[in-house]
């Protein structure tokens, strides 16, 4: 009976995630977009870097930023620094003196209140004729020099109101774990953006359309992923928040505190989930559909994994040769990497749900 129900829970924990990458991959991977992309479209761009003690890359990432391929007339960097205490600003100031063909803008901020707030400070600086603004964390960078031009040119298209990166990993984490993780990931990102939108979106390259960001207010400042979030709005808006096959960015693995880091992202994506839970609205039916399936992978399909081992870890204790030949099973297979991959996930989203209960950090 024990093991029945272990096995049942295991079947369901596995088989949903694994249903929808099938159909995913079925219906949408290799469809054509349908939209008016067009590469030649140069709207006028501001690009914002949200800074907190990175006098250690900023250097490098107006670099980065600076070899993009785009009308420097029609490029724009705000810099928007909270009070950091390593001399970022400064570092930030020195490096537009000595590249003053590139417009950048320094807005400092008094105290630290977060990612977001500064954001929303950002966007009081940006210059009214501006169209599209693009949010890029320092510790990303930009592969392609033509990024700008291929993020924008979807833009072209008025049914689609932002647009995020396929992550490839820069640095590695522990055994490889966030390589294996990504490839399987940027392809559910890539079909669902196909189908409408896809509910994840990426600090490193977030490209929005400034009119949709006015529209819903801003940046949230009260959940960590600020940039699922705000592309979750926009979707929820109509307009589609996609992350195209051709627009890759680079994000630094820190090595040190990997875990810590990788609970943190986590809990930033269940609270985000979380809230778009509450959020009724008019959603078209393959959106709704897709962030019903994510906010259950995101928020209950985790909880079925524990659930499910000590079932049949009792099951075990009572000598059950099915139990005891399952559980051997599932641990053999952590010799395979995705495997693996997916397990230290949800327990990272399971371990990120329980620090929310204290800490939003
Ligand atoms: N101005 C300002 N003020 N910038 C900040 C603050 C702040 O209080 N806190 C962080 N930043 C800046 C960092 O300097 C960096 O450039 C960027 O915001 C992202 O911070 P990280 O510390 O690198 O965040 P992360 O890597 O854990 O999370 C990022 O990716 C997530 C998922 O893609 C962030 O972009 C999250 O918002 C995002 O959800
Ligand atoms: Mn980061």
């Amino acid at each position: 009976m024990l093991e029945a129900a272990g096995a049942a829970l295991a079947a369901i924990h596995f088989g949903v995630p694994l249903a929808y990458y099938l159909y995913l991959r079925r219906a949408w991977l290799r469809r054509p977009w349908g939209l008016r992309r067009d590469p030649g479209y140069t709207p006028r761009v501001v690009v914002v870097v949200p800074t907190y003690n990175e006098a250690d890359l900023i250097e490098r990432k107006l670099d980065d930023i600076y070899r993009q391929d785009y009308p420097r007339e029609k490029l724009e960097v705000v810099v928007v620094d909270s009070a950091s205490t390593d001399g970022t600003p400064e570092k930030a100031r020195r490096w537009a003196s000595k590249h003053p063909d590139l417009k950048v803008r320094l807005v400092e901020e008094p105290a630290r209140r977060g990612k977001a707030h500064a954001l929303n400070t950002a966007l009081k600086h940006i210059p009214p004729d501006a169209e599209v603004v693009i949010l890029t964390d320092a510790d990303s960078f930009w592969p392609q020099r033509d990024t700008v031009r291929r993020a924008v040119a979807y833009l072209a298209d008025p049914t689609v109101g932002a647009v995020s990166c396929l992550k490839k990993p820069a640095g590695q984490g522990p055994g490889g774990v966030e390589e294996a993780y990504r490839s399987l990931y940027n392809q559910v990102r890539l079909a669902e953006s196909k189908a409408h939108s896809t509910p994840i979106f990426h600090g490193e390259l977030a490209a929005y359309r400034k009119s949709l960001l006015e529209e819903i207010g801003g940046f949230p400042e009260d959940l960590g992923a600020d940039d699922s979030h705000t592309a979750t709005l926009i979707a929820l808006k109509g307009r589609r928040a996609i992350t195209p096959e051709d627009v890759w960015c680079t994000e630094l693995v820190p090595r040190k505190g990997y875990t810590r880091w990788r609970i943190r992202r986590a809990q930033h994506l269940t609270q985000h989930f979380q809230k778009i839970l509450k959020t009724s609205h008019k959603t078209p039916s393959q959106l709704k559909r897709i962030l019903a399936v994510e906010a259950y992978l995101h928020l209950a399909n985790p909880w079925l994994l524990p659930a499910a081992a000590a079932l049949l870890a009792l099951a075990a204790a009572h000598k059950s040769p099915s139990a005891i030949i399952l559980l051997a099973l599932a641990a053999a297979l952590l010799a395979y990497k995705p495997y693996r991959t997916w397990i230290t996930t949800q327990l990272y989203l399971t371990a990120a749900m329980i620090r929310n209960l204290h800490t939003k950090e």
